[in-house]
């Protein structure tokens, strides 16, 4: 070992005087591309909505604008970012963890031995439902980090003065998030130059909210995929009990046991209970989720597809308009031109989604990305499997639209505005619309996809209940920063949020 470093450094040495313009590190050792692609083995590609984020796997098209393209608007909806179980979860983990402590196992062995030091990851019930905040999976950390980097890929488009509002929906998670990627983007001016905008997640605001339902869709009562097993549980349900005589865990404990690991990761660095189960057993707990995600809020439910369409029609109409002053914006809920005043406002929209990770789901459907050419299977997995929910809505997943002006390229495609999505850091083209630079979609060819999309008024009912049919908030947004800070004092602020308001 100590040979081979003294040879090391030589060679270092040398190329270092030879190129002496360069910068001497060890840069040179590096290749300048990697040669492992090895991260369809990471465990956090088999965790479907609940585990921390990941990054997409990509397609390989490089997420810097196409050569001759510059971005100049940006729409983003994410997800919270990561965050401890809600109370139903909660109460579920409790209770499997109370059946395996009660077995009266006093040396637990195998798969099991981590219990001999394992400690359970929730101190304070006052923080379910909340952001994470300790170790590297952090919701906070990640909300933050994403605001800085977004300053640093998207900050031409701010003009260093306008105040730019941030949309949230009503729960305090999805609003601390959206607070920390204000503070992460605007760094100090984030109080003066940010404004959080909280939207209710009433169902009576219809089509005018982050969080559409449909009052129509009376099958999603029935989605209950998450009771769901696959033998692969009955298997580990035995080896976990032969392991451990005295255990009597079933299937559906196990599903539960498996869910400890993608929570406890969030607010620790390592959970143990990933390797109480073998690689096989997370791909049908991955899978389960896929299910839930595909029948219940994504392209396997027409009705969620008609909910995602009032983004898509909403973001449409913003990336028609486009972020130049001299373009018409209307305001939707009176239909007069917006002044040019307010047209400064237009290069940004950062979007922050509910807590519901099924909202994001459904735009996605109707954006036409993510969807399988035949309705997943529910008693085989699919390899590949066309439809990875953890590639879509981890915790803190999160959507990009970019509007992109182009010069001539060396794609065969005029100079012009083109449209192309970025789902978790991934460029995800149209399969029917992708012959802009970059595989980007035409603008025209855009609208005119989007615009096929179904009337989301008419087949959720809400028209007949008399509910808000369009999106407007963006169009009609307040400026104050008043609810920039956490401070639970604020009256109407506290009929916002629903935990520890
Ligand atoms: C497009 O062309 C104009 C004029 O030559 C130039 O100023 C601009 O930087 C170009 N844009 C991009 C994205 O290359
Ligand atoms: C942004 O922050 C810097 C540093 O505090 C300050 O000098 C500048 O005036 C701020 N800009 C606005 C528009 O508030
Ligand atoms: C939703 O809004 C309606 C009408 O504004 C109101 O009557 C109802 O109490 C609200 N529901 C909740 C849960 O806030
Ligand atoms: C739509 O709403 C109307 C009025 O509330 C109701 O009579 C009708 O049954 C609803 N239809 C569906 C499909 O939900
Ligand atoms: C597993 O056991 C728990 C109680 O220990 C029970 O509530 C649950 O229904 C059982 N599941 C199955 C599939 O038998
Ligand atoms: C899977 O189950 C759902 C709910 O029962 C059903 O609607 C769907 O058609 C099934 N999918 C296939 C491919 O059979
Ligand atoms: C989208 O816009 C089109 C055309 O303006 C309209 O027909 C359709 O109902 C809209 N859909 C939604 C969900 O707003
Ligand atoms: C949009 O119209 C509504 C209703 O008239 C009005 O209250 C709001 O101020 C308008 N928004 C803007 C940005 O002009
Ligand atoms: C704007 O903020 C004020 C408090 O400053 C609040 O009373 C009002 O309801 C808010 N309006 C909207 C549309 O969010
Ligand atoms: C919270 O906000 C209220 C009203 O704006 C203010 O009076 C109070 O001092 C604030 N509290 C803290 C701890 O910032």
């Amino acid at each position: 070992m100590a040979m081979l470093k003294v040879v090391l450094t030589t060679v270092v040495g040398a190329v270092g005087a030879l190129a002496a313009s360069r910068p001497y590190s060890s840069a040179y050792l590096e290749k300048q591309f990697s040669q492992t692609f090895a991260d369809s083995y990471n465990i956090l590609k088999y965790v479907g909505g609940i585990g921390p984020y990941s990054d997409r796997t990509g397609y390989g098209i490089d997420p810097n604008p196409p050569p001759g393209c510059a971005v100049d608007q940006v729409i983003m909806l994410m997800r919270h970012g990561e965050r401890y179980p809600d109370a139903t979860t909660y109460g579920r983990l409790e209770a499997v963890l109370r059946k395996l402590y009660s077995s009266g196992i006093s040396q637990w062995s195998g798969d099991l031995a981590f219990l001999n030091d394992w400690t359970f990851y929730i101190s304070d019930p006052g923080y379910l439902e909340q952001e994470t905040f300790s170790g590297p999976y952090s919701g906070l950390l990640h909300a933050l980090r994403q605001g800085s980097e977004y300053r640093a890929r998207y900050g031409h488009l701010w003009d260093g003065d306008s105040v730019v509002p941030i949309f949230a929906s009503d729960y305090e998670r999805v609003i601390e998030t959206a607070r920390y990627f204000g503070m992460g983007f605007f760094g100090y001016n984030y109080s003066t130059n940010a404004a959080i905008n909280v939207i209710s997640e009433n169902a009576t605001r219809g089509a005018n909210s982050l969080t559409p339902s449909c009052p129509a869709d009376t099958s999603l009562l029935a989605c209950f995929y998450a009771s769901r097993s696959l033998p692969q549980f009955n298997v580990a349900a035995a080896r976990l009990n032969s392991q451990n005589p005295g255990l009597n865990l079933n299937s559906s404990d196990i599903a539960t046991l498996m869910s400890v690991a993608p929570y406890e990761l969030q607010a620790r660095p390592y959970s143990p209970w990933v390797d109480a189960f073998t690689l096989d057993e997370w791909v049908a707990f991955g899978y389960i989720q896929d299910l839930t995600y595909y029948y219940c809020s994504g392209p396997g439910d027409p009705y969620e597809v008609a909910v995602g369409q009032v983004f898509a029609n909403a973001s449409l109409a913003l990336l028609e308009a486009g972020p130049s002053h001299g373009t018409m914006w209307w305001n939707l809920s009176v239909q007069t031109p917006l002044s040019c005043a307010e047209l400064q406002f237009n290069a940004f929209f950062f979007d922050f989604h509910s807590a519901h990770d099924a909202n994001i789901t459904p735009v996605v459907a109707a954006l036409g990305l993510d969807v399988p050419s035949s309705p997943l299977p529910n008693d085989t997995i699919p390899f590949p499997n066309p439809y990875r929910s953890t590639d879509i809505v981890p915790m803190g997943g999160h959507l990009v639209l970019e509007r992109l002006s182009c010069n001539a390229t060396s794609a065969p495609t005029p100079p012009g505005v083109y449209v192309r999505a970025l789902i978790n850091e991934a460029v995800v083209p149209w399969p029917t619309c992708q012959s802009g630079p970059g595989f980007s979609c035409p603008l025209g060819d855009y609208s005119a996809m989007i615009a096929r999309g179904p009337n989301f008024a008419q087949m959720c009912n809400v028209s007949a209940l008399g509910y808000p049919e369009y999106l407007d908030f963006w169009w009609d947004f307040n400026t104050t920063t008043e609810l920039n800070f956490q401070n639970g004092s604020i009256p109407w602020q506290q009929t916002y949020t629903r935990v520890n308001g």
